[in-house]
């Protein structure tokens, strides 16, 4: 159970967007419709877009809640010869404020493993970047019994000085992008153990908000937001529309109220 102190400091929802490999400048202007419609800051929000629309869009979120951030980030630290590569300074230098580790497709396309994650997170933390590590099995993996251990393996990158700089998104690679939303039961049991890993590596203070990612849209945001250690949401598909993203920020803001 987390304690008082820690409940009360996570009651606030979190509820970050992922362009991932979409986008185009014109949809970058549109994000000033978020940025004018956005102006409860309690729920924390924020979308991670493509490297080239970075700059833009943390200029259209300036002066309003909602960050900015990027869906990747070098494993090496600072400048030098490594073509096609962008570091954490960069990522700080065009406005991020915040940066997904370890995305299931990245993991998929690009062989991520613990020994690069573990170099991007530190990057990160160390340009005062909120690393979003995210982790999740596959189809197979959950079919097989196996999905626990595939988590609790991802979560291996996580060290006791993480606590209160990261946060932790769940989301199982079945669930992503097909409509097909893991259950209120699953989420919690996934979630609870996430939550219980972290207890362990960061100490019984230690806090590490988790999101809940797949297939989040403004219909299912409320019904998901309500499960036991569910503190947000990492939206993909739903936040290429302002709209559909500003009405799941809403559900999240109708919870607080
Ligand atoms: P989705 O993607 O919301 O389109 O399922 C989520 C993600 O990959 O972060």
């Amino acid at each position: 159970m987390r304690t008082n102190d820690t409940e009360s400091k996570m009651t606030e929802k979190i509820i970050y967007g992922n362009w991932k490999m979409n986008g185009s400048r014109a949809a970058v202007r549109d994000l000033a419709f978020l940025a004018a419609q956005k102006t409860d800051a309690r729920t924390e929000c924020g979308i991670a877009v493509p490297f080239p629309y970075l700059a833009a869009a943390a200029e259209i979120f300036s002066g309003s809640p909602i960050a900015a951030g990027a869906q990747d980030v070098s494993r090496f630290a600072g400048s030098g010869a490594y073509t096609g590569e962008v570091c954490a300074a960069m990522l700080q230098d065009c406005g991020a404020q915040f940066v997904l580790v370890g995305h299931s497709e990245r993991r998929a396309y690009f062989g991520e493993d613990n020994a690069i994650l573990a170099a991007k997170i530190e990057n990160a933390l160390q340009c005062c970047l909120k690393p979003v590590l995210c982790v999740g099995e596959t189809a197979e993996e959950r079919r097989s019994g196996k999905a626990a251990e595939t988590v609790r393996r991802q979560l291996g990158v996580l060290r006791a000085e993480h606590a209160g700089k990261i946060l932790i998104a769940y989301e199982p690679v079945w669930a992503i992008g097909t409509g097909e939303v893991a259950d209120a039961a699953q989420i919690c049991a996934m979630h609870t153990q996430i939550h219980e890993y972290v207890l362990t590596v960061c100490g019984q203070n230690g806090r590490i908000p988790l999101l809940y990612g797949g297939s989040v849209n403004a219909a299912n945001a409320e019904n998901i937001l309500e499960i036991p250690f569910v503190d947000g949401t990492l939206v993909g598909g739903a936040s290429l529309d302002v709209r559909s993203f500003l009405e799941i920020v809403r559900a999240a803001e109708r919870l607080q109220n």
